[in-house]
């Protein structure tokens, strides 16, 4: 499988990025590091509302733009909204020293 070697320096905890061109993303949280398809199981749209932009104020959930589902980080699990019970797909990632590693899919 190709990979995506990306920087753990230039993802801060708490933050967001996109990769395989806005297909999928990755989040750092000070547990770990995840990355989902940039899909919303209600109705199949991206989640963000601007580029990197995946994450409620607080930070603490990923929100999806369109009708404001809201999913934890760490499984991508639907605790809020029109898709509560629901999952995103979540994509393998590795972390090997300062680096992400991610597939390309
Ligand atoms: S499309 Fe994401 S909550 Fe409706």
């Amino acid at each position: 499988m190709d990979t995506l070697t990306i920087s753990l320096l230039t993802l801060k905890i708490d933050e967001a990025k996109e990769f395989n061109e806005g297909a999928c993303f990755v989040v750092r949280t000070q547990t770990g590091v995840y990355a989902y398809k940039n899909r919303c199981p209600h109705r199949g749209t991206p989640l963000n509302w601007l580029p990197d932009k995946f994450l409620a104020l607080d930070k603490q959930l990923i929100q999806c733009a369109t009708h404001g589902a809201q999913f934890r980080i760490e499984d991508g699990f639907c605790v809020w909204g029109p898709c509560e019970g629901a999952c995103l797909e979540k994509i393998e990632v590795k972390v090997e020293g300062d680096k992400i590693i991610l597939p390309i899919v």
